[in-house]
């Protein structure tokens, strides 16, 4: 009677990657239960979402056949994102997509953006990822979901789509985005590794929470329509922090390595594994997220369908 949080499946976003081919289904190993399917797969597995864990809501990632020196290989309509969106459109009723947008899956050296002289290059990045978002909304993204963390990109994003007609697009920006040791598993599922340097001069520095509040703000002044926290264990204070200090929807990703950890302890029989996704689970939403992004979703959803 007195609960004051509850997970609702309609909280949840499942992330998914999507590679070229047919059949395919390769496993992800730092991932278990996870795996980057080709289209056809992708398709039978959102409906299989929809039916049996009554979750509603995917992002997704790409994994393309080539890559290139910019990312431009995302912006065109036989890439591999547009292509999934377009096929999980026809034939599953009733999903909402989500599309990540950035460049290091698509570049060959893994920075989310356009490298001149050794370093990412912020404007030049700005149109390829401008470009990367109408392709998506082309395609039929229902949200540009913008994960780079380049100055400007909200802005840059919201004018293009505008001008191409995608005014009621809305932009969830991944605004309060840290340089993370927790990112690990997923650039093994993207393949996407920076393979120089890292990513800690667009990405934040996990010892700031004010700059959080700055980068949020900043994102909401260029158009953002929800706003991101990630990763989310690490990060609860900040969420907390943004939803008190602005009248937004929140957005926190619970990333792989927070989905890795419960995994591996869950295998060694080391914890509950069920009772603690459903403990993480709640703990980022009484912290002030109002959607979670999440790997254990699909899991979570299916359990409480049961127990309903
Ligand atoms: C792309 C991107 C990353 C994640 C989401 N979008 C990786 C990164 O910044 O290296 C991480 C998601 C996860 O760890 O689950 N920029």
């Amino acid at each position: 009677m007195i609960r004051e949080t509850e997970v609702d499946c309609d909280d949840l976003i499942m992330p998914y990657f999507v590679c070229p081919g047919t059949k395919v289904k390769n496993p992800i190993p730092s991932m278990p239960g996870n795996y980057q399917l080709s289209i056809d797969l992708l398709v039978k597995e959102v409906k299989d979402l929809v039916d049996r864990a009554g979750v509603h809501k995917i992002l997704l990632f790409g994994i393309p056949e080539h890559k290139d020196e910019t990312g431009e290989v995302a912006c065109s309509h036989n890439a591999i994102v547009p292509q999934a969106i377009k096929a999980i459109k026809r034939e599953v009723a009733d999903v909402l997509i989500v599309a990540d947008v950035c460049n290091c899956e698509y570049t060959v050296h893994g920075h989310c953006g356009t490298i001149v002289n050794g370093d990412v290059n912020n404007d030049l990045t700005l149109v390829t990822l401008a470009s990367q978002s109408v392709t998506m909304a082309e395609a039929g993204a229902d949200i540009i979901a913008p994960s780079d963390m380049m100055d400007g990109r909200v802005g840059a994003i919201r004018k293009a789509l505008d001008d191409h007609g995608y005014t009621k697009t809305p932009i969830m920006a991944y605004s309060a985005k840290f340089a993370s040791a927790f990112y690990g598993p997923f650039r093994d599922a993207a393949g996407s590794a920076p393979q120089f340097g890292d990513r800690s001069t667009y990405q934040m520095d996990p010892a700031n929470g004010d700059e959080a509040l700055r980068e949020v703000e900043q994102d909401i002044l260029e158009g953002a329509d929800m706003v991101m926290v990630k990763p989310a264990l690490s990060y609860l204070d900040v969420i907390q922090r943004v939803k008190t200090n602005f009248n937004i929807p929140v957005v926190a990703y619970n990333v792989s390595g927070e989905f890795s950890m419960v995994k591996a302890a869950g295998a060694n029989g080391w914890v509950d594994e069920e009772r603690m996704i459903k403990e993480i689970l709640t703990s980022i939403k009484r912290a002030g997220a109002d959607v979670i992004i999440s790997y254990h979703a699909k899991e979570f959803g299916i359990k409480k369908r049961l127990e309903k």
